[in-house]
């Protein structure tokens, strides 16, 4: 992917791939629309596909793979035990990340439970840049807490900070001092810091925490689940990196670490994950878990052909023209909803766009989750599924209180290849139309609410009928058109 210069002058991302092969959409009638999402609880999780046009709920597990995975996919080795596929896979990630032992695991969170279960003892506290939702679950199931100390700049909306992941120093350095190293479990960073709007973390900040963490003693965990967008953003934002290949990069960052786990449903355009480690002590203390949980050491949960797709995936990663679409088509979607007026997140990061709901439905009592019915109206307004990162997303406090996300998001996530630059307009036209008319969106509240990681089953209604509403305002605007 990269960006070409028009006649005009403008600027516009350019794919450096084609499209072999293609899937049906459905775009269906507004009507149809407010059907969908009220029988889904007014939770974008619980709609079916086929109702949907543009899932950008994730891009988890739906990233486009290259005819280069399929193809591979092919020669896998089946086998319980020492079959060729693994050792083919591991030589990859030995050889892009430089560490020295790798063991595998079905998805990202099963790779946070065994860390989890390694290093987090009752009592202790998981200092990390910005919580993942996941992550956080298996940290407090072991009976541990986590403590957030990103940059203040990560916490604002918008900023022209280019790497608002980065972690507060001064903050990590009061943590140490106040909680000793017994009482931390580990110290994590997350590379494209996911629920702040996919935020870069920067090289520089990244070997100030390392040091530190070394001479202290805490453990350094990496998740580079999202690290092919903040490798982008290292070449292109940090000067130091312009000439850089993505290989030296991710090499210098996982020199910094004690363990890299990563979900493989992201990086590397598969679906499978794994843990890497140099130190033999923890190698062998995560090696227990794997038989335990996941399946024995040589395919970890995973699907024999996952595991071929994805080490071809992951040598794909290093190549900078296959993970900067991403990082272009959100920026050229963030520019266009910004300059119809609409709130999103700034500087635009990975993994998609961001809107902020706070601005778009500052009208609807946060108790009321607008992040939430912002998605819903979202789904109504184009068909377009996206995720509300905001207050449904986080876990109730422990006295059962309502704990209120800092920021409110709504994610339109833009899995890797797979829109094109006239879907995405589309969006931008739908988002600009839903915010004109944003004061007839309105609350939701809780039917069935689960005790974990509700956002995923729960499910609402609205507290008007205003999903009705907007679909006749959207019917006198458009007309008979989708
Ligand atoms: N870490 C990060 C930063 C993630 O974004 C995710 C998943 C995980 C860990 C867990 O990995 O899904 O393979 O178990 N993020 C997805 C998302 C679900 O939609 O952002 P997993």
């Amino acid at each position: 992917m990269s960006k070409v210069r028009l006649l005009s002058g403008e600027s516009v991302p350019l794919e450096m791939h084609k499209v072999c092969m293609v899937q049906r959409i459905h775009l269906r009638p507004v009507e149809d629309r407010v059907r969908s999402i009220v029988e889904a609880g007014c939770n974008t999780f619980l709609l079916r596909n086929r109702d949907v046009f543009l899932d950008m709920l994730t891009d988890s597990g739906v990233n486009a793979m290259s005819s280069d995975q399929y193809a591979a996919m092919m020669q896998a080795d089946d086998s319980y035990a020492g079959s060729e596929t693994f050792y083919r896979l591991e030589a990859v990630l030995k050889d892009v990340f430089g560490m020295r032992y790798f063991l595998p695991a079905h998805q990202g969170r099963a790779c946070e439970n065994i860390i989890s279960k390694v290093l987090v003892r009752p009592g202790t506290v998981a200092l990390m840049n910005y919580h993942f939702t996941t992550t956080k679950a298996h940290i407090t199931m072991m009976g541990g807490s986590i403590e957030e100390i990103v940059s203040d700049e990560g916490r604002r909306i918008s900023s022209d900070l280019p790497f608002k992941g980065d972690v507060d120093i001064g903050k990590l350095k009061n943590a140490i001092a106040r909680h000793g190293r017994d009482g931390i479990a580990f110290m994590r960073i997350e590379a494209g810091t996911n629920l702040i709007g996919g935020q870069p973390v920067s090289m520089a900040n990244m070997r100030e925490v390392s040091r530190i963490c070394r001479d202290s003693g805490v453990p350094l965990v990496y998740d580079a689940s999202l690290l092919a967008d903040n490798l982008y953003f290292i070449k292109t934002r940090d000067a130091a990196y312009r000439d850089a290949d993505m290989k030296s990069i991710t090499r210098e960052i996982t020199s910094m670490m004690d363990i890299v786990y990563f979900s493989a449903r992201k990086l590397g355009s598969a679906r499978g994950g794994g843990m890497l480690v140099s130190d033999e002590g923890l190698f062998l203390k995560l090696r227990d878990l794997v038989p335990l949980f996941e399946g024995f050491l040589t395919y970890g949960g995973m699907s024999i052909r996952e595991m071929e797709a994805m080490a071809v995936g992951i040598r794909e990663t290093m190549d900078i023209d296959v993970i900067s679409q991403t990082p272009i088509f959100v920026e050229a979607l963030c520019n266009e909803l910004a300059a119809k007026g609409v709130p999103v997140v700034t500087p635009p990061g990975g993994l998609g766009c961001h809107i902020d709901a706070t601005e778009f439905c500052g009208h609807i009592p946060q108790a009321q989750y607008r992040a939430g019915a912002l998605a819903a109206a979202a789904f109504i307004a184009g068909g377009v599924r996206g995720m509300e990162r905001g207050t449904i997303s986080e876990q109730r406090n422990d006295d059962g209180s309502e704990r209120f996300a800092e920021m409110e998001l709504l994610r339109l996530a833009i899995p890797k290849r797979v829109f094109t630059l006239s879907q995405i307009k589309y969006v931008a036209d739908r988002i600009a139309w839903l915010h004109r008319n944003r004061g007839l969106i309105g609350g939701l509240e809780f039917m069935e609410e689960p005790k974990v990681l509700r956002f995923f089953f729960g499910k609402l209604r609205s507290v008007t009928d205003w999903p009705a509403i907007l679909a006749r305002k959207f019917r006198e605007d458009f007309g008979d058109s989708l």
